[in-house]
């Protein structure tokens, strides 16, 4: 669908376009009520839907890689010749048309058939068990059926909800300018279709890696020839007095966000405590629900410690901008009742408390198995761990980094994801080692700021452009090498930086 009010953009390809008219190897333009790009790669000349298939980013603004195309808003990667959504956080694929030449004209009328199920390899497995809903299991699973796996697939839940987007839960949903059913990852209907035996509100209690079985919280047992952990993370909880109060919420499931919602509608005050990425996307999101919103963080600046100070700055500025208080360089010792006592000294009253103090990975399964753990579950670059069959992906693995040379652990959907896709074909015996550059994405306001790399630690930023102007990139640099970089509406320089990192190239 068009942008502008249903009319389609640009020429009319079904009438024939001239090569001459392309800009930096693009055209976009219509057939019927369809936005089709063009793209041309050599002397080869692609048509694809224009828009992305995960929320809907233009890309005539990514990046071309050859035969394929980057999505500028979270870097998602589509084959120009067969649509294919070859990089998360797409998982549909989009349309390919055909392209006719006549003469110096191209004409564009018809969308070609979609590709069939790749075979997977003969010595694939019968059964594969994924402990998981959300991300990384969600995207192993939809990979497995989508890369022809006809085997028996079981994913396991704790969650009562079928996988969601999680990073919606803070952002739209939660501000209340997204429906709840833009939050499913895919319909109920999906599941059965593709044969997979989604099991919600299940608990897996331990794992036996030598007798290759799980054993469920009702105490029932099931086989796996592979195994995939994909159990994430939780939030930390405040260990202080009153934390446990119906009104002080977490936020990791859509159970939450639906509590936070509901707690909003008679709330007048809110208090978030800590001023993490999903904090102040909480604050970002009840602002847009008319509440009075207060931060406390020990911190003296948000998101200093990724960021950067300046960016942190802009940040703070930011949400002060939308009448965001903050109470900073403070804690909050004790909640009773509607009262938070904070360390300084004061008090402030709020009605709902949503505490945004960081996660941690849920171990305690991997415990079970015995498997080597360095805070998280270590994997080896295949996405194994250390039990034969078993493989970990999303927020608990730590795996080699080949871009830091570090072995790192991060909490970014679109990891999580392309590490349970890379899981699925390593579980098919593909043997793919995982070498995606980090990334990850945090929307505060009208204001994305996207980030490319890992910089555990940096001693240098560089800063290009401005960033309270909203237009700018950030070098973050240790001993001169550029570890990573965020943007605020630099999508095609953050897309060229991310290709720069894989090719091993200063970014
Ligand atoms: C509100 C919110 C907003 C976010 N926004 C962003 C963002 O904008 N950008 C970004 O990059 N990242 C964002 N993140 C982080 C991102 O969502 C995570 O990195 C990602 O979900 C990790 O995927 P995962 O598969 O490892 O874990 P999860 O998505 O947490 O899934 C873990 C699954 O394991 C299940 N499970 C755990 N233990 C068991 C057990 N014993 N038995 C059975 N099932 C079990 C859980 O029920 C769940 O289904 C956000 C996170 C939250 C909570
Ligand atoms: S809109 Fe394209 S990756 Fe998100």
């Amino acid at each position: 669908m068009a942008d502008d009010q249903n009319q389609p953009a640009g020429p009319d390809l079904a009438s024939g376009v001239a090569l001459k008219d392309f800009k930096n190897g693009m055209l976009s333009g219509h057939v019927g009520d369809q936005d089709v790009l063009l793209v041309r790669v050599g002397e080869e000349v692609f048509a694809i839907d224009a828009h992305c298939s995960h929320y809907h980013g233009p890309l005539a603004d990514g990046l071309v890689v050859g035969d394929t195309v980057r999505c500028p808003w979270h870097h998602a990667c589509f084959s120009l010749r067969s649509g294919e959504a070859v990089r998360a956080p797409a998982l549909s694929a989009l349309s390919v048309w055909t392209v006719e030449r006549q003469g110096d004209l191209l004409f564009v009328r018809h969308t070609q058939d979609q590709p069939q199920p790749a075979r997977p390899p003969s010595e694939a497995p019968r059964r594969i068990v994924i402990i998981g809903g959300g991300a990384a299991g969600f995207a192993a699973a939809e990979l497995l059926r989508r890369d022809g796996f006809g085997g028996e697939l079981t994913m396991l839940s704790e969650d009562a909800a079928a996988p969601v987007d999680r990073p919606n839960l803070s952002k739209d949903y939660l501000a209340g300018s997204a429906p709840e059913d833009w939050v499913p990852l895919r319909p109920d209907s999906f599941y059965s279709d593709a044969k997979i035996d989604l099991r919600l509100a299940t608990r897996v209690a331990s794992i036996d890696g030598r007798a290759r079985h799980i054993a469920l919280g009702d105490g029932k047992t099931m086989p796996y020839d592979r195994l995939l952990l994909a159990t994430g993370a939780e939030p930390v909880r405040l260990p202080i007095p009153g934390a446990d109060q119906p009104h002080v919420h977490t936020l990791r499931t859509l159970a939450d966000s639906r509590a936070i919602i509901a707690a909003a509608k008679g709330a007048r005050r809110a208090l978030v405590i800590g001023a993490s990425f999903i904090g102040l996307e909480v604050a970002a999101s009840l602002r847009a629900r008319d509440l009075e919103v207060h931060v406390v963080a020990p911190e003296q600046r948000p998101m200093e410690r990724v960021l950067g100070p300046d960016m942190g700055d802009f940040v703070r500025a930011l949400h002060e901008e939308h009448g965001v208080v903050f109470h900073l360089g403070d804690t909050v010792a004790a909640i009773d009742g509607a009262r938070a006592t904070l360390k300084s000294g004061g008090s402030l009253d709020a009605d709902l408390v949503v505490v945004g103090v960081g996660v941690r990975p849920r171990l305690a399964l991997a415990e079970s198995a015995g498997l080597t753990l360095d805070r998280g579950v270590l994997v080896n670059s295949m996405l194994e761990t250390s039990a034969p069959g078993i493989f970990a992906a999303g927020d608990i693995a730590r795996w080699p980094d080949p871009h830091s040379g570090q072995n790192i652990r991060v909490e970014h959907w679109v990891v999580a994801e392309r590490q349970g896709q890379a899981a699925a074909r390593n579980m098919l015996g593909t043997r793919e080692a995982f070498d995606a550059v980090p990334f990850f994405w945090s929307q505060h306001y009208d204001v994305p700021i996207n980030y490319v790399g890992h910089a555990e630690t940096f001693d240098e930023i560089a800063i290009d452009g401005d960033i309270t102007g909203r237009d700018c990139l950030l070098r973050y640099k240790s001993g001169g090498r550029v570890l990573a970089v965020s943007s605020i509406y630099r999508d095609l320089a953050s897309l060229e930086a991310e290709l720069a990192m894989e090719q091993g190239r200063p970014a």
